[in-house]
This record gives structure tokens, sequence and C-alpha cells, in this order.
């Protein structure tokens, strides 16, 4: 596959936007989001990722377990330790494993990525899925994911970049709409870009080996499911739920916000198309 250069992000950064919390919130509207984009993209971003009976596997920044769920369905007979700080997510990924994939074998750990209770070469292999571009030190959290790698240890990050959507019709406030949140995640100390940053990340942290490749999402009316599941419910879904705190930055007014997601929208209507790319990464701890 082609490797898309992404565009810069759309518009000037101009106003000063308060800092948030986790861009997208913990909301139950979020969470189902969390497992429409998991599940319609299980084999885009999945593909590629098995890992073997009896290796010892940590998932950092689990969420609601929209991941665990595939991994546990691609590696079965991996031991696999699902992290997040967040105890209200990991109750409803530890009930969404035991719905999909009863008696699979996994460990729940409420914790801090940057305070991992785990020992030096703990795991086998970590997973990595959509947490770096929320963090304001991607780089630390490398770093820390690298001591409880053993040596020789993989591990596989999955990142998204919002540089590189672009979508027909195209439209400058539908475009604006997608900057909004970029910024915010941005207030928050993240990058919505930062799929492009991962080779030169992982060599920083000291992982060896490292390739990232490009998983592109392209969606028209001849791949329905793909457009109702990624473009609508998760992509536009995702930049509309931020609304409230878009406007309370002053970063949209009102009408500005709701015609650029009615453009947005039909980007996965009639003639509509959209392209997004993720990048996926695999490296591995040096050897001893
Ligand atoms: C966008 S969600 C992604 C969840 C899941 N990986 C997925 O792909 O659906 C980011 C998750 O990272 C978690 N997270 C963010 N910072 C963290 C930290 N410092 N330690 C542990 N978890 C963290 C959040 O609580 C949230 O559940």
């Amino acid at each position: 596959m082609e490797t898309f250069i992404p565009h810069a992000p759309v518009g000037p950064v101009s106003r000063e936007v308060p800092a948030v919390g986790y861009v997208h919130g913990y909301s139950e509207r979020e969470a189902a989001r969390l497992g429409d984009q998991a599940d319609v993209l299980a084999e885009l971003l999945h593909s590629g990722t098995r890992y073997p009976d009896g290796s010892r596997v940590l998932e950092v920044g689990c969420g609601v377990g929209a991941q665990t769920r595939h991994l546990v369905g691609h590696s079965p007979g991996a031991r696999l330790v699902a992290v997040d700080r967040s105890a209200q997510s990991l109750a409803i990924a530890r009930a969404r494993v035991a719905e999909h994939a009863p008696g699979a074998l996994v460990e729940w750990r409420q914790a801090d990525l940057f305070a991992l209770p785990f020992d030096e070469g703990a795991f086998d292999h970590v997973f990595v899925c959509f947490v770096l571009e929320h963090l304001a030190d991607p780089a630390d959290a490398l770093e820390r994911l690298r001591r409880v790698l053993r040596p020789g240890g993989s591990l596989t990050v999955i990142e998204g970049d919002h540089g590189s959507v672009f979508f027909h019709p195209d439209s400058a406030p539908a475009r604006a709409v997608i900057d909004c949140q970029a910024r915010l995640q941005a207030a928050a100390g993240g990058d919505a870009s930062l799929g492009r940053r991962l080779l030169p990340l992982l060599e920083a942290a000291g992982f060896t080996d490292a390739r990232v490749r490009p998983r592109t999402v392209y969606a028209d009316r001849t791949r329905e499911w793909l457009r109702a599941g990624f473009t609508r419910d998760t992509f536009v879904a995702a930049i509309a739920s931020v609304r409230d705190e878009a406007l309370a930055a002053g970063l949209a007014t009102p009408d500005e916000w709701d015609l650029g997601i009615e453009q947005l929208r039909l980007a996965a209507a009639g003639e509509g198309t959209f392209h997004y790319t993720f990048f996926k990464a695999v490296a591995r701890r040096l050897e001893r």
C-alpha cells in the first residue's frame, strides 16, 4: 500500500484553547463509539498481530475493551493483562470481553501507564492503540513500555492521524470542525496527528527494528458497511461529540459548528467519499 502524505491541519491555530481531560470523555456514547470503531476496523488494524500461546501480553489503555476482544480473539492462548487508569472503563471492558469471549485469559488492572505496577521485562509483547495521541509526553510513555518488555520483546502501536483526512464533497466548514477537535485534543496535551511521528518516537525511546505501515480506510457507496461503520458512526461521531467543548472554548459559533457537521455528514451519503489513514508500528526492545 502506498504511503499517503498527510496535509497540514486545517486553519490557523490562533485562539487559546482551555485544557480539557481525555478529549472524547467516558460517556456511554463514547464507549459505544469505541466499540463500533474497533469492530469495523478489526481486520484492518489487527491483521498481522498474533501472539503465541502462553506468551505474556500487556495491553495499555484498554479503555472499554474494544481492542481487547479482538486481541483475545486472535490470540486465545496468550496470557493478557489489560490496563487502564479508568475504573469505569475497565468494568465495561471486563463485561464486554466476558460476553464475547467467555473464558478468555485476561487479567484486568487499574493503573497509570506512567507508574506501571510490573517488573522490568515482565512481558513478551505490549499492545497500545489510540492512547499515545492523547498523552502530553508520548516519548516518556514509550520508554516506560520498553522497560516492562523483555529484551527482544515486541511493542505494537496503532495511532490515527487527522492530517490524513480528505473527503468528497470537500467543505471548508467541515474541515474547520475537524480542526476544532484537533485543537481541543492539543489543549488537553495530545496530538491528533501523532501517527506520522511514530517512527521517530519509537527510535528516540530506544526501540529497535521499528517499522511503521499505513492502514488506510477509504469508504464510498460501494462499501456501505464501512461508510456507516467508520465514516458516520466512528469519525463523524467523534467530531460531533466535542460540540459543547468546542463552543465553550470559542472555537466555533453554534451555526458554524452545525453547518460543519452537516457538511461532513455528506461524506457518508449519496456520492460522498471519505479517506483516513491509521499508522501501525511494530518495534522490539533491544536484546541484552
Ligand atoms: C481513545 S481511548 C482508547 C481505548 C482503546 N485502546 C481502544 O482502542 O478502543 C484511550 C484510553 O487510554 C486511557 N489512558 C489515557 N491515559 C492513560 C494513562 N496515563 N494510563 C492508563 N490509561 C490511560 C484512557 O483512560 C482511555 O481509556
